[in-house]
């Protein structure tokens, strides 16, 4: 009896190991990002899943990308949208002379952001990840900025620019996610 359970563990063990040798390789050789992955990503716990998928089906290149590419891809599409974003939000009815304002702030916070790109680039190339999380998440910030100090107190309230900003949010979210859990970064995070 007690040993043909031990040998039932051993065969368990055995299944283990090799699934365990199987994944790693099949993770060493498949860099791209698959379908699998992109729902991984998109239905974490938090994540507005519709936004994510819209922006990970965007075009077909996305299924070509390995995870750096796809991070850097996502890192130009939010910094096109934050530009967007604020040349929207000049021509918008949102304007204020007032230059302590949100409005202000938002602006400047947001153009800060843009300038922070070139360096997220370079930090993804060198692999510098504690860097760059640190600047992805400074733009999350400059996001939060924008949406919790008091644009919803600005009359009329710029609705097209909360909105934004919680795009704008959401998009460091899914580079965050793909830093933690594809290229693991602080690893521990990606549950
Ligand atoms: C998710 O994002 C979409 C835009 O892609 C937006 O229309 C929708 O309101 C968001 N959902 C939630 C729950 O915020
Ligand atoms: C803006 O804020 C600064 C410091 O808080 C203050 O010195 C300045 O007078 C303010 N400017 C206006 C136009 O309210
Ligand atoms: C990366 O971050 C560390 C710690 O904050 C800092 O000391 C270092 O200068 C940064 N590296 C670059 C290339 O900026
Ligand atoms: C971004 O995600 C938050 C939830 O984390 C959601 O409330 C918000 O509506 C989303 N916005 C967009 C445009 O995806």
């Amino acid at each position: 009896m007690v040993a043909s359970f031990d040998r039932k563990k051993s065969l368990v063990l055995s299944m283990v190991l090799l699934f365990l040798f199987v994944s790693s390789s099949y993770a060493k050789f498949s860099m791209m990002v698959t379908k699998t992955e992109i729902n991984t990503i998109c239905t974490k716990q938090d994540m507005n899943s519709s936004f994510c998928f819209e922006i990970l089906k965007a075009t077909p290149e996305i299924a070509r990308l390995d995870y750096s590419d796809l991070i850097k891809y996502l890192i130009t599409y939010q910094a096109r949208y934050i530009s967007n974003t604020v040349k929207l939000f000049k021509l918008s009815g949102g304007y204020s002379k007032d230059i302590n304002s949100t409005y202000h702030v938002c602006v400047e916070v947001y153009e800060d952001a843009l300038s922070g790109r070139d360096n997220s680039l370079r930090y993804l190339a060198a692999k510098d990840y504690p860097n760059l999380s640190t600047l992805v998440g400074a733009t999350m910030d400059d996001a939060f900025t924008c949406i919790d100090e008091d644009l919803s107190t600005m009359k009329p309230i710029p609705q097209l620019f909360m909105t934004r900003s919680y795009a704008i949010k959401n998009f460091s979210d899914i580079i965050l996610v793909v830093l933690q859990c594809f290229l693991k970064y602080d690893y521990y995070l990606c549950s």
